[in-house]
């Protein structure tokens, strides 16, 4: 887990573990893309390895991200983020951000099979973590901005519809306009949120 000093810590505000929670150092730009809806762009050079923003809403636990997630429609431009942290105990620790009500710049951030953003979750002054994207390559400005929402989660559309689930999944999954030389053609869906026995 990745920890930035805090109010806890004797360190001045200048420390190099303080980079999160001093916000956006690049300038941003919202745009309308053709396919995708709204989407982010850099008006900056981003050099790799900088952070560049959060993906900040409302953190919620998993029966109401389950309730919210079924109650989406496909046309819906919302993406609810499921983190889940492997502890050394056997244990996971699930982040459930939901943009839709509240959120930042971050909600205008597409998905792409091949991101120039990875996400890390980083711990500030609460155990809860920010989710924060940091630039996988240098970036160019007007370059979208965007990252894998899938995870760890196997983004293949299931084949084999043999169950009312695997049909409410299949029916849940939004076309992927990525526009990458190996885009999986779907959006990720994380299957334990859209158990409609829940
Ligand atoms: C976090 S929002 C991103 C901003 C959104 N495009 C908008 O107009 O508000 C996530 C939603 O954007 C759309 N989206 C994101 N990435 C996409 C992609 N690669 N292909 C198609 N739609 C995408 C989907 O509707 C998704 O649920």
């Amino acid at each position: 887990p990745v920890f930035e000093c805090n109010i806890m810590c004797k360190c001045s505000e200048d420390c190099k573990n303080r980079v999160v929670q001093r916000g956006l150092e690049f300038k941003l730009q919202v745009f309308k893309t053709t396919k995708k809806g709204w989407g982010l762009c850099t008006l900056d050079f981003i050099p790799k390895g900088r952070f560049v923003c959060e993906y900040a809403g409302e953190v919620i636990g998993f029966t109401e991200a389950c309730r919210r997630m079924q109650s989406q429609q496909s046309s819906d431009m919302n993406y609810i983020i499921a983190v889940r942290e492997h502890l050394n105990n056997g244990h996971v620790m699930e982040t459930f951000v939901d943009p839709a009500h509240r959120g930042n710049i971050g909600r205008f951030l597409n998905h792409s099979c091949q991101p120039n953003l990875f996400m890390v979750p980083v711990r500030v002054h609460s155990l809860v973590p920010k989710l924060a994207l940091f630039a996988a390559r240098d970036i160019v400005p007007k370059e979208e901005l965007s990252f894998d929402y899938s995870g760890r989660f196997n983004n293949l559309l299931e084949e084999k519809t043999h169950e009312g689930r695997l049909d409410r999944e299949n029916e849940m999954r939004k076309a992927c306009y990525c526009g990458a030389a190996l885009c999986t053609g779907f959006l990720p869906l994380d299957k334990s949120l859209c158990d409609i026995t829940k």
